[in-house]
């Protein structure tokens, strides 16, 4: 199997005034794209090859970097796209919601530490929340990195490349993290993450 750009699952211009067109259109078009190909150039003649891609993520990392680096690219980049809708943010589902006031104090917390990762980020990376050991919990990662790696599953993930934020925001990163939370996140998909990763 190799990767595959999927399509948006919503218009280029849906995720305005939030997120727009132009950065859509480069950040899928252009980053997304190229680490599809690279990731598949970087594929080609490794044990690697007709794997899944969590398992080229996992398996490639302290090995392979450069196709780390592009596999962990494509596997956080397939989910983002989901990880937003067209006016999302609002109430989380309830029993989502119940286990991140259990875990991380309360929602309004839970923002406050989520945004704290994104800007504390020092230069490229994501800022998390993942499943460990049964309980939900803030991270960040550099670069192309993910909680996969550190024995932990991604339930969202909000992308702090400047490729994601700095047409819309410039350098206002602590914005861009406010306004994902607030009017981006597709909260039904990070449930449904949520579900899997706890089975
Ligand atoms: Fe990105």
């Amino acid at each position: 199997m190799s990767f595959t750009l999927p399509e948006l699952p919503y218009a280029y211009d849906a995720l305005q005034p939030y997120m727009s067109r132009e950065t859509l259109e480069y950040h899928h078009d252009k980053h997304h794209a190229a680490y599809v190909n690279t990731g598949n150039n970087l594929l080609k003649g490794t044990e690697f090859e007709g794997k899944s891609v969590e398992e080229v993520v996992k398996g490639s990392y302290g090995k392979n970097q450069a196709l780390f680096n592009n596999a962990g690219q494509h596997y956080n980049h397939l989910h983002f796209w989901h990880w937003m809708k067209p006016n999302g943010g609002g109430a989380l589902p309830g029993k989502l919601e119940k286990k991140i006031v259990e875990d991380l104090g309360s929602v309004d917390k839970m923002k406050e530490d989520f945004i704290q990762a994104g800007v504390g980020q020092f230069g490229s990376g994501w800022a998390w929340l993942a499943v460990k050991d049964g309980k939900i919990q803030i991270m960040k990662t550099p670069n192309g990195e993910n909680p996969l790696v550190h024995g932990a599953k991604p339930i969202l993930g909000c992308d702090v490349w400047e490729h994601s934020y700095y047409i819309d925001y410039r350098n206002r990163r602590p914005d861009y993290l406010k306004a994902f939370l607030e009017n981006l996140v597709n909260w039904a998909y990070v449930e449904e993450m949520f579900e899997a990763a706890s089975r």
